[in-house]
């Protein structure tokens, strides 16, 4: 089954969404950072559908988003976001950061993967918020793709990887951020960063001076559980995906190319490419790579068995997305 693409911003497109959700259908529909897959967050079996659409254990929780910091304090234990997340949520929401914190009792267990922990959002997306103020509850959206593959940033890719799961695709166009959103736990007075997003570190320790990286190498069996963000296998391509300095481009590419496979690159700048080898080249600034990345990735994906995509400079302003790039290519 085709799902229908209607435009985002349509209020007749946002009761469509509402009235689909309270069937029990899922919709998917746009955040600043990418497509979200949408089912109502406090019915457990709305939940297990988002979960077998998208082919995920049941053990990897979800983002509960809400319309404001107000209900986000409803599905917290206590009502409080603990004062660490008092002040992130003032600083960052609307916007791309997602806080972890105790559930409260109402939560279900199904959604946060029976953790007592429950992972918040507040999406800036003006019609991620005008879908949760209409819908009047928490929707559980991870991203619209399927388990481990790439995210999707694009309506089309939503509708490429899920049309068969879901009934309604909201068309917002490109997400602007282009990367997910940043998650930190923030139940004690230490936030952890448990996923590297669209926010970076600098600007969380700018309003939380001790904020830090939770392991970045080896996350504990645990960790990884609780957040397979984490997983060294994810928003992997289905090509191999190879990381190399500018310097040795062309020889990884002619090096491909010359077993016959079909190759593309992503470079940040200049690159002169033979024939047939597809080229996509992303801004050198890391809001405009972020912003490109996942679609570029995807029409590589489409065309190519192998991505030779060079290295990203040092600086951490790329942290999030040389994340992405290193899980993509793992055990390529
Ligand atoms: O930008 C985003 O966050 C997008 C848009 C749609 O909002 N959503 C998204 O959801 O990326 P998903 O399910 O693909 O990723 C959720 C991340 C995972 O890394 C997950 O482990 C972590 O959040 N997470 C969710 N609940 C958690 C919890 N209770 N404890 C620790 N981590 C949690
Ligand atoms: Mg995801």
């Amino acid at each position: 089954m085709v799902p229908r693409v209607l435009p985002a911003k349509a209020p007749s497109s946002i009761a469509e969404a509402v009235a689909l959700l309270r069937e029990g259908e899922l919709v998917a529909f746009p955040t600043e950072t990418v497509y979200g897959l949408g089912g109502r967050a406090l019915d457990p079996a709305h939940v297990a559908r988002i979960f077998a659409a998208k082919g995920r254990p049941a053990s990897h929780p979800l983002i509960a988003h809400v319309p404001s910091a107000d209900e986000a304090r409803e599905l917290s234990r206590g009502g409080s976001l603990g004062a660490a997340g008092v002040a992130l949520a003032e600083a960052f929401w609307p916007g791309p950061l997602t806080l972890v914190v105790e559930r409260a009792a109402h939560v279900p267990p199904e959604l946060t993967g029976g953790s007592d922990s429950v992972a918040l959002r507040v999406p800036r997306h003006p019609a991620a918020l005008a879908l949760l103020r209409a819908l009047g509850e928490p929707l559980a959206a991870p991203s619209a793709n399927r388990f481990q593959s790439l995210s999707p940033t694009r309506a089309e890719h939503v509708v490429r990887s899920l049309g068969a799961e879901v009934r309604l695709v909201l068309d917002g166009g490109p997400c602007r951020e282009g990367i997910e959103s940043t998650v930190v736990d923030v139940r004690t007075d230490t936030p952890r960063v448990l996923r590297q997003g669209a926010l970076s570190l600098e600007m969380l320790r700018r309003v939380c001076p001790h904020a830090a990286l939770a392991e970045p190498s080896a996350p504990s069996r645990d960790e990884l559980r609780a957040s397979p963000g984490l997983d060294p296998k994810h928003y992997a391509p289905r090509a191999r995906l190879v990381l190399v300095e500018r310097q040795a481009l062309a020889a990884a590419v002619r090096h491909e190319a010359e077993r016959g496979r079909p190759v593309g690159v992503l470079v940040l700048g200049p690159f002169d490419a033979r024939d047939g080898v597809k080229v996509e080249r992303l801004p050198d600034d890391a809001e405009g790579y972020a912003h490109g990345l996942f679609a570029a990735l995807h029409r590589l994906d489409d065309e190519v068995a192998t991505i030779v995509v060079e290295r990203l400079p040092d600086d951490p302003a790329f942290d999030a997305v040389r994340d992405r790039l290193a899980r993509a290519s793992h055990g390529a």
